[in-house]
């Protein structure tokens, strides 16, 4: 199969040396390619910043922005018999990014946010009959009714829900699945590499 896999966080341009960005180590996405690379799968992975390396075999493609990201998911996700949302794209982007560096003033500045497309929920609207749509969903409060909130809502296939404090820039995840169906499935705690294999398993048998 070809899989496409997103991964990693987005960075939005404030000015030429600021931007907005979160903790996402890309680490979780990484390890899902290499899970579907050693199942014998094609991997597209489009990724963000991160700090790792990417797995051998697989086709990397950097992005920085949510904007970037979109684009290429995009443009690959036609041909994908499944696709992985693992990254933590930015919802929000500066309206008005500088091109050159902002000055400091006294007292407070107020940035003006725009929203970011929904990549999954437009790749959810344009699904084709066949096409395995996987978002990720990291919550702080109400896990599952978040996460089956956003599977319902991006008309995906599954979600894999985790607790913010669980996976978010840490080296293992406690991820419990959730099916358009209303199956849901409890994985245990451990690396992302055995929690990757584990998802994939999953999710394309
Ligand atoms: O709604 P929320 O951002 O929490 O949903 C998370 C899921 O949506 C993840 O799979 C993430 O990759 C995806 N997402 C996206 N485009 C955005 C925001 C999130 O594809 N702008």
């Amino acid at each position: 199969m070809k899989i496409l896999i997103t991964a990693g966080p987005t960075r939005e341009k404030i000015d030429p040396v600021r931007f907005i960005s979160n903790h996402s180590s890309g680490r979780m996405g990484y390890a899902l390619a290499q899970a579907a690379l050693d199942a014998g799968h094609k991997v597209t992975l489009i990724s963000g910043p991160v700090s790792i390396s990417a797995p051998e075999g697989a086709d990397l493609i950097n992005v920085i922005s949510a904007a970037e990201m979109a684009e290429s998911v995009k443009k690959h996700a036609p041909e994908a018999h499944a696709v992985i949302m693992c990254a933590a794209v930015a919802d929000y982007r500066p309206a008005h990014p500088l091109d050159s560096k902002m000055k400091k003033q006294s007292g407070n500045l107020v940035l003006e946010l725009e929203r970011t497309e929904d990549i999954l929920a437009t790749l959810g609207k344009n699904k084709r009959p066949g096409q395995l749509l996987i978002g990720f969903a990291a919550e702080t409060d109400d896990l599952e009714k978040n996460a089956v909130d956003k599977l319902r809502r991006k008309n995906l296939d599954w979600i894999a829900a985790n607790a913010v404090s669980d996976g978010f820039g840490t080296l293992t995840n406690r991820v419990t699945l959730f099916h358009r169906s209303g199956k849901k499935t409890v994985l245990p705690l451990g690396r992302k590499s055995d929690v990757a294999r584990d998802i994939l398993k999953e999710v394309l048998s």
